[in-house]
């Protein structure tokens, strides 16, 4: 998508999620507002979805998409470079992405932005996968990490 369309798009998007998750403060109901709205909003996301960490393990949480992992080996793959280098993660091609893990073989690129709770801890990640090969850049880094952090509040 054409740069000064996706952050259009992006921009509406913050908003319309900034308003409905003022209508309930539960982490959970965000999380699936957040993915509801992006996957119906962002016609290259493929599978949209947040993993958290529960007893050290990355487990699949709300999500929209084909059928995924439920839970990732531990520190392999994207969803844990994202938790384990606390930073947005940004994958062109995932075949050339070591350790990368394919829940489904119809994704080619992904992008993974740590989710933070109101300590600033690093408690999980949003993930989205396209089937395109380099999907994604600084714009859905940018705007994707902003929407995240409505989830607890900070924004
Ligand atoms: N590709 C991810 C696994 C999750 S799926 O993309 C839904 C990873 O390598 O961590």
């Amino acid at each position: 998508m054409e740069t000064e369309k996706k952050r259009a798009r992006y921009l509406r998007i913050h908003q319309q999620v900034k308003e409905l998750l003022a209508q309930c403060e539960n982490p959970d109901a965000r999380m699936a507002t957040v993915v509801a709205v992006l996957h119906h909003k962002m016609e290259y996301f493929f599978w949209t979805g947040f993993y958290c960490l529960h007893q050290g393990e990355l487990i699949v949480k709300t999500y929209q998409g084909p059928v995924a992992c439920q839970i990732l080996e531990k520190d392999k793959g994207v969803c844990w470079a994202g938790i384990n280098q606390g930073k947005i993660i940004i994958v062109p091609d995932v075949h050339l992405f070591p350790g990368h893990i394919a829940c489904d073989s119809r994704s080619n690129s992904e992008i993974v932005v740590p989710l933070r709770d109101r300590e600033n801890k690093i408690i999980g990640v949003l993930d989205v996968d396209s089937t395109a090969v380099n999907s994604f850049d600084s714009t859905d880094g940018e705007f994707l990490e902003s929407i995240v952090s409505l989830i607890y509040g900070r924004s």
